[in-house]
């Protein structure tokens, strides 16, 4: 599992550079099946997910190499197309690979992800509009078979504006004939970017990053793409709680701050100085912050979820209460229990989390359960006064890459241990 072992109390200090966004490259790499050619992909952050998802690319018989920080994928001699059921369990989001395989090959399977630690995070959003684009979904002892002859052309109306369930639907409807509509689509940055590398691929997309995204059919895709994936916005976010709970003066390169303007909106109503550029943001802390009354976790363009435990270690230092609602995960709260171990003083009443600041943390040997509450951990331990060790750091290199190496050039003291 590894740990990640931090002595507390340093400010962070300097200039980082963001990754590539995870987010954004799960689905392109799953996007790759396509168009039976070669993608290069460039600024992929080696991240154990992005591993799982290039295992799942050469078990469906695709070639991948990789160098730093680039993924060649020729996906022309792929020959299957059940996604291996140990991989799926290893990451949920490759789920997104159903519809890239059934939009090629009109047929694909896949286990259920099922729940995680976040919660049940269930899938009936993707398989009901892959029904109404004529998919016949058929559910055999956990195992999704996905069948078709044409993909239908259909509007599909998303009850909850799903990431995942959209760029299921945009993949299944690459070849389409005629049109599909996505109502209520998911606007996240990460979709724009598979929009775009899409786009390059030949496809017909247009409305990514509004309500609304529409497909057009296209009968062949192009044999060569090349494209460089985004920012890593979610990184980005992390870096700036990092910075404040160490009352700390960062500048964070290579991120639009347009992405992150729910959450710098939040840092300046607590104190924090924030001076943003095209592609980059300075954080400055030189005052005692305030709390925050109250905030929830929505779909973009408003708070991610992805950040909500960072910035609960952050208000867990500040002086007064603060209020933070989970909407998207039922279990988004393992972290909780963790950080009080530390010393917060944080009350959960039905994903209602009330933080009641405290002055001073303390090392401790805590768990970290998954990726985003990992993050808020070492948040936490950078902080603290004395060792923290934070066990289970296998959730956290899913997501951040290089991250000890990263603190560590800004000042932190941090050590990750493989064992
Ligand atoms: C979600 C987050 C995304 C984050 C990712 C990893 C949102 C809207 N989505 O994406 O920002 O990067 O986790 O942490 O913030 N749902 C259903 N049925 C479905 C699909 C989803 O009920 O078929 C529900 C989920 O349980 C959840 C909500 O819809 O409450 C959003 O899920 P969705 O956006 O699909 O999740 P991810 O794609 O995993």
């Amino acid at each position: 599992m590894g740990k990640y072992i931090i002595k507390g109390g340093n400010k962070l200090n300097g200039e980082v550079f963001v990754s590539g966004a995870k987010n954004a490259v799960l689905p392109i790499l799953a996007s790759t099946v396509l168009n039976s050619g070669i993608c290069i992909l460039k600024n992929v952050p080696m991240l154990l997910d992005t591993f799982v998802a290039i295992d799942i690319l050469k078990d469906l018989g695709c070639d991948v190499s990789y160098g730093e920080n680039t993924i060649v994928v020729n996906s022309k001699n792929m020959n299957k197309t059940n996604v291996k059921e140990d991989l799926v369990k290893k990451m949920r989001s490759s789920i997104i690979f159903l519809g890239g395989i059934i939009s090629r090959f009109k047929e694909a399977s896949i286990c259920y992800p099922g729940g995680c630690n976040l919660g049940k995070r269930p899938i009936d959003f993707h398989l009901s509009a892959f029904e109404k684009l004529g998919i016949k979904i058929e559910d055999n002892q956990n195992i999704i078979k996905a069948s078709v002859d044409t993909i239908k052309e259909n509007v599909i109306n998303l009850p909850f504006a799903s990431v995942g369930a959209t760029q299921n639907i945009i993949l299944a409807s690459v070849f389409v004939e005629g049109k599909v509509v996505i109502k209520n689509c998911a606007k996240e940055p990460e979709i724009i970017d598979m929009a775009k590398f899409l786009r390059k691929m030949g496809a017909n997309i247009y409305g990514e990053g509004t309500h609304t995204i529409t497909i057009k059919g296209v009968k062949k895709l192009n044999d060569l793409v090349e494209y460089t994936i985004m920012p890593d916005r979610i990184e980005a976010g992390t870096f700036l709680c990092m910075s404040a709970i160490t009352k700390g003066n960062v500048k964070i390169n290579g991120i639009n701050p347009q992405y992150l303007k729910s959450l710098l909106d939040i840092l300046i109503e607590m104190g924090c100085n924030i001076y943003t550029n095209k592609d980059n943001i300075k954080i400055k802390v030189d005052k005692t912050l305030k709390p925050v009354d109250f905030l929830e976790t929505k779909p973009y363009p408003y708070f991610p979820t992805d950040l909500q435990p960072q910035l609960m270690a952050l208000l867990a230092t500040v002086d007064g209460i603060s209020i933070i609602k989970e909407n998207i995960f039922e279990a988004r709260n393992k972290h909780i229990p963790e950080l009080n171990k530390m010393g917060c003083n944080i009350v959960e009443d039905n994903n209602m989390f009330i933080i009641n600041g405290v002055d001073n943390l303390t090392g401790e040997k805590v768990y970290s359960k998954d990726l985003r509450g990992g993050a808020s951990l070492i948040t936490a331990g950078l902080f603290a006064k004395g060792k923290t060790t934070v066990e289970g750091a296998c959730y956290i290199n899913r997501g951040y890459e290089l991250l000890d190496k990263k603190l560590n050039i800004l000042g932190a003291d941090i050590k990750y241990i493989k064992d």
